[in-house]
């Protein structure tokens, strides 16, 4: 299959370099700043280009959008009619309704679309639903999750913190991450409260998301995203009422990632407790897409796509409703 992609930023070259290593063949790059398009292009093949039109009208089965926030729906809905397999970056859109078009356009014309959600893909996350659906855990409780990183020097004046183009802050960013995967193991929720401060950068969105997430079991997702947490860090645990489980780290600066499953004991006390260990590159990246090309070829909808994506937004949607001042 062909590939065309639109946002050679940095998360373009992460899709172009897993797309090579699918064996898919890159046609057409586009970004508007057409040195990035060029740069890919000259390192992964295809046609350099700064309209995201002249992708829509080549001969690329599937498209990469992976561009800001605001333009991720208007161009994956053209994409869509332009009869496209899409890989669209997450969050999909700034609004659950912004993405609801697409996955009608995307169901009537037989088109497989996979919203970027790709910590799924992370080998402890595929653990852990491997854990979970053997019933390890038994009936799961809750789930917690902390996610963050300190930005760097500037990141006030980039896209993701100007409300017009990133169409909200950490919420809508690492935030939309823990929320997808919250959804994945407890399934939907019925009340969701969120604070959402902005206490360090000089920027009219939150750098910070708090959030309490409950089902209609009573089980709870308690959530935390942050731009200022300094040292990088990803935690996401899952309890249940036979034990639980504790993934740490993404690889590179969010630290080595591992798994721990801790078993209870019907004694009590400590538990039993087994660790996977995962100290290779991630491969998140090409697992996820590899899952969209299977489900092209099965004529389905991939694990993680735009339904998916569209319950994310909705509780964003809620949160952002709730906090407008
Ligand atoms: N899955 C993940 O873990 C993950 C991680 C980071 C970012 N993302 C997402 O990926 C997307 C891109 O983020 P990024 O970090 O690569 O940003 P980036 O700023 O590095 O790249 C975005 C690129 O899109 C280009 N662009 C903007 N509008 C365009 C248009 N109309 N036509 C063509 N090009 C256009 C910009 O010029 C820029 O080069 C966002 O949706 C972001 O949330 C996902």
């Amino acid at each position: 299959m062909k590939l065309g992609i639109i946002g050679c930023g940095l998360i373009g070259q992460k899709r172009a370099q897993a797309g090579k290593k699918l064996g898919l063949e890159l046609v057409s790059a586009c970004d508007l700043n057409i040195p990035a398009a060029q740069d890919l292009a000259n390192r992964f093949g295809g046609q350099a280009v700064n309209d995201y039109r002249d992708v829509l009208s080549s001969d690329a089965d599937i498209l990469v959008v992976a561009v800001t926030h605001d333009k991720l729906a208007q161009i994956a809905l053209e994409a869509v009619k332009a009869g496209k397999h899409l890989l669209l970056e997450k969050p999909g859109a700034v609004t659950s309704w912004a993405l609801e078009p697409v996955l009608e356009e995307a169901i009537e014309r037989n088109l497989s679309v996979k919203v970027g959600y790709n910590h799924r893909f992370h080998p402890s996350l595929q653990k852990a639903r491997e854990l979970v659906d053997q019933g390890a855990l038994g009936q799961l409780m809750y789930v917690r999750g902390r996610y963050g990183h300190g930005g760097r020097l500037g990141y006030e004046k980039e896209w993701r913190m100007r409300r017009e183009i990133g169409g909200g802050g950490e919420l809508l960013d690492q935030g939309s991450h823990l929320i997808d995967l919250s959804l994945w193991f407890l399934g939907g929720f019925a009340t969701v409260q969120a604070q959402l401060p902005n206490y360090y950068w000089k920027a009219d969105v939150e750098d910070n998301a708090f959030l309490l997430l409950t089902t209609s079991l009573g089980q709870c997702a308690m959530l935390h995203a942050t731009w200022t947490e300094w040292k990088n860090m990803f935690s996401f645990e899952i309890v249940g009422q036979l034990g639980k489980i504790a993934i740490d780290g993404l690889g590179g600066s969010y630290g080595p990632e591992q798994i721990a499953y801790h078993k209870m004991l019907p004694e009590m006390g400590p538990p039993e407790t087994v660790i996977w260990q995962y100290p290779f590159p991630d491969q998140s990246w090409e697992k996820e897409f590899e899952e969209l090309t299977k489900a092209i070829d099965q004529k389905r909808q991939p694990q993680g796509g735009l339904g998916e994506a569209i319950e994310v937004l909705r509780l964003i949607d809620i949160v952002y409703a709730q906090n407008r001042k």
